[in-house]
């Protein structure tokens, strides 16, 4: 498909008003996306975990303008409160999408969103937010069109979402989702999320993703900055290549359930990801000190144990522990007893691998 494909021909009709509801989940990048070009394209594909708990759930409430407004209409509650100040990024969404969704500026719309997991947990909702905002104006879209095949609802979605936040896009489907052209991955497009398409062994699809909240403030490097300081970086080109292997790598790994590779794929990109921060100019260190501590005691666990306990970050000093669900009982004993002492105010989320949005 191409951008275009997005563009409906017309609408048979135009609802009055209505209401829809999503939630959509948060994922959790195997394989990074670090570095774009134009319009949200990424530098290099990724994969992606999707989680099952940590989401955001999103009604919008549409009422029909009596002539085209100049400009986009709409309000938007957050987690209870009228939040002028979130605005901007949504009119920004909105600016970027309206090519896709031309009734934009026909309707008033009254957004309200709230997330799962604690806000301000330095768990970034944008993913997921993005992602079950724009499953909430294809859902709207469906009401204006005769027919629409569900493969292409999800796939517009999808579409959407990325033009809000690049890895929303990974957000929309279950268990894992591969986004960015590669030459080795059918279907695979810079445009949208797929459900990854080839075997994935039976010990993924309980996946255990346990969150460890060492910094719970707000991230120092928003990713938008984070993304360009991969242009012109000395290292760019040699990340961008390495992603690309190690997506080729996962194939057999996903495959065969290969626990001790997959390991050293998912730290190894988590590292990368960081290592790209360190010696970007200006340069950045996004972990904590407890970041390293944590990241110690994994490995001094994994030594001793023999399970299958591995980490990945994100940009920022929050640790993503993945584990099998068959090793959950020791994995979640060793949290208690070693790690919580690294969280802020003790906290931490339990988290697994999930199958994607829903409509509520
Ligand atoms: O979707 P963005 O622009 O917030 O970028 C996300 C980047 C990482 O979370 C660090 C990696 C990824 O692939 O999710």
């Amino acid at each position: 498909m191409i951008e275009n494909d997005f563009i409906p021909a017309s609408y048979k009709f135009e609802k009055e008003e209505g209401r829809v509801q999503w939630k959509a989940p948060s994922n959790i990048a195997l394989v990074k996306y670090w570095g774009k070009k134009q319009n949200q394209i990424p530098a290099n594909a990724s994969v992606s975990f999707t989680l099952d708990n940590c989401r955001t759930i999103t009604s919008v409430v549409y009422t029909k303008l009596d002539k085209e407004n100049k400009e986009f209409s709409f309000d938007l509650i957050f987690e209870g409160k009228n939040r002028k100040d979130f605005k901007p990024k949504i009119e920004t969404f909105f600016e970027r999408i309206e090519r896709y969704i031309p009734f934009l500026k026909n309707y008033h719309f009254s957004i309200n969103t709230s997330n799962t997991f604690p806000h301000s947990s330095g768990i970034a909702s944008s993913a997921s937010g993005m992602a079950a905002l724009s499953l909430c104006l294809m859902d709207i879209e469906r009401q204006m069109v005769s027919e629409m095949d569900p493969d292409f609802f999800f796939k517009k979605a999808s579409f959407l979402a990325r033009l809000g936040s690049g890895s929303a896009c990974r957000s929309i489907k279950g268990n894992l989702v591969q986004w960015g052209e590669h030459n080795d991955i059918m279907g695979s497009t810079n445009l949208y999320g797929i459900p990854y398409p080839y075997p994935v062994n039976e010990v993924f699809k309980s996946y255990q993703d346990t969150i460890l909240l060492v910094h719970k403030g707000q991230k120092s490097v928003s990713s938008t900055v984070g993304h360009n300081l991969m242009h012109g970086h000395p290292f760019s080109e040699k990340r961008f290549e390495q992603a690309h292997d190690n997506l080729k790598r996962l194939r057999s790994i996903f495959a065969e359930g290969n626990l001790d590779e997959f390991i050293e794929v998912v730290e190894s990109e988590a590292l990368t990801l960081h290592a790209m921060m360190m010696t970007s100019i200006p340069y950045f260190i996004l972990m904590k000190p407890n970041t390293l501590n944590i990241i110690e005691k994994i490995w001094e666990f994994r030594r001793a144990s023999k399970k299958h306990l591995c980490f990945t970050l994100d940009a920022g000093a929050n640790v993503h522990l993945l584990y099998p669900n068959n090793e959950k009982k020791e994995v979640k004993k060793f949290i208690k007893e070693e790690l919580v002492a690294y969280c802020e105010n003790g906290q931490y989320i339990c988290d697994q691998i999930g199958f994607g949005a829903k409509k509520m």
